[in-house]
């Protein structure tokens, strides 16, 4: 097959796109992003064209959504022939077969849990709304504990979760009262942080004796791999006295797999590379390859609402359903691949980082990898120098996408190969020997 390289061949934005953009900017809504002017025309495997023909390489995914790259013949196959049988009956109401089909699928996932139950939304945030109120019906208490830095959606019960950034909270208020937000574990930041001890967990605890009785909490969030907010891997200690605290005072432990889910990490939920399992998770981006799905997985004797009590008009879309089975075909024999490739990319990032003191941290597993940027003097998050990347590496060809204060997300679709990951990071190298004399790190 022949081997592809980004190629651009006009000034970013070119023409065509430019006139899209225009459009845009004009008519949408300003609380868009628009991280850099990309404007798709369409996409194969992991690389991007552009109105104006020029291509690119994709290391951010649709923010870690495009699991099979952009439509993967056997998902858009699938999708086709869902759509020539039937578009919607409402799941909530009645049965077809890919709507149970998913559902066995996703209770079969994380052993740990025992039997499951699952319910299907159309987004992360529709699942954790569900997990908050599912948590809370289930343990018929109503505080809820969370993590700063974290990020678990946008709609007001999830923003009430999220810290990731002011600006998701600012003038939106009051929130959802009777939610705590606490430390949450960054063994970089913190050296503290070890498999033998958890400041975090001492600040969970320290809440609990001044703030709210762990009697009147419903559930722990935590994504097992900061998302938003850096890309952060917690240490394993803290993932299990998280377990242990819950076990102990019967608060349900939601782990938001939203991000971190569907293989994403070189196994097919987090949990299990924690190998620690909650009574609930959430999940949604890379399951259907960007249909709009998400679920809430729960211990079979935690999902105990009655019928009625909670319901979705589209969740579980039949479209959404089959795409998302075909997903998981394509995605559950290449874990090992997805590992094996993840170790190959952290290596030669470990080579950068050797090289190129501004990178302060290489984290992460499979292709859920963060490089965070640092002044190498002082160790401060060099937030700007990070901004600059990612606008180089998109005129470079290559798309990245930054998170928490000055992290370079990798999460790109989990079909690439060697050959991508090389030009990836001979591009990253490119932008930094180009940032360096500006920056002097
Ligand atoms: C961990 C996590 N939870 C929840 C969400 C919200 O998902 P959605 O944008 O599909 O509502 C996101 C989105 O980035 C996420 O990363």
């Amino acid at each position: 097959m022949e081997k592809l390289y980004p190629e651009i061949k006009t000034a970013l934005p070119g023409p065509k796109g430019q006139k899209i953009i225009d459009k845009d900017l004009a008519y949408s809504s300003p609380s868009y992003i628009k991280a850099y002017n990309l404007v798709v025309s369409h996409g194969k495997g992991p690389w991007v064209y552009d109105m104006d023909g020029n291509r690119f390489l994709d290391f951010m995914a649709g923010i870690a959504v495009n699991s099979t790259g952009y439509s993967h013949p056997k998902v858009v196959d699938a999708i086709k022939d869902a759509a020539d049988k039937f578009l919607h009956i409402c799941g909530t109401d009645f049965f077809y077969p890919s709507m149970s089909d998913i559902c066995e699928r996703l209770a079969n996932f994380v052993p740990g849990m025992g039997k499951k139950k699952v319910f299907l939304s159309n987004s992360g945030g529709e699942a954790v709304e569900g997990a908050i109120k599912l948590a809370r019906y289930h343990t018929k208490r109503s505080n809820l504990i969370s993590f700063k830095g974290s990020f678990h959606g946008r709609t007001t019960g999830c923003v009430a979760l999220t810290t990731s950034k002011t600006k998701y909270r600012a003038h939106f208020g009051a929130l959802m009262p009777g939610v705590y937000h606490t430390d949450f574990c960054d063994p970089y930041r913190d050296p503290e942080e070890t498999e033998k001890f958890s400041p975090a967990i001492n600040k969970l605890n320290e809440l609990f004796e001044t703030i709210t009785s762990p009697k009147e909490v419903a559930a722990i969030f935590v994504e097992p791999i900061l998302g938003e907010g850096g890309y952060i891997t917690p240490t394993k200690f803290f993932m299990k006295e998280l377990r242990r605290i819950c076990d102990e005072h019967g608060i349900m432990l939601v782990f938001d797999e939203v991000q971190s889910g569907n293989g994403r990490t070189g196994y097919m939920f987090a949990s299990e590379m924690h190998g620690v399992y909650p009574d609930i998770f959430t999940t949604a981006k890379g399951m259907a390859s960007g249909m709009p799905l998400g679920a809430i997985v729960a211990k079979e004797e935690v999902m105990t609402w009655g019928r009625g009590t909670h319901g979705s008009t589209y969740g579980g879309n039949p479209l959404a359903c089959a795409a998302s089975l075909a997903t998981y075909d394509i995605i559950e024999p290449l874990l090992p691949t997805i590992l094996e490739l993840g170790k190959y990319m952290m290596g030669r990032l470990n080579d950068l980082k050797a090289k190129y003191h501004v990178i302060g941290d290489v984290r992460g597993s499979g292709f859920m990898v963060g490089v965070e940027f640092v002044d190498p003097t002082t160790l401060a998050p060099a937030s700007e120098f990070m901004e600059e990347f990612e606008q180089l590496g998109f005129t470079k060809g290559v798309l990245f996408l930054g998170c928490g204060t000055s992290t370079i997300r990798l999460s790109p679709p989990l079909i690439v190969t060697q050959h991508e990951i090389d030009i990836m990071i001979d591009t990253m190298e490119a932008c930094f020997k180009e940032l360096m004399p500006k920056y002097k790190y």
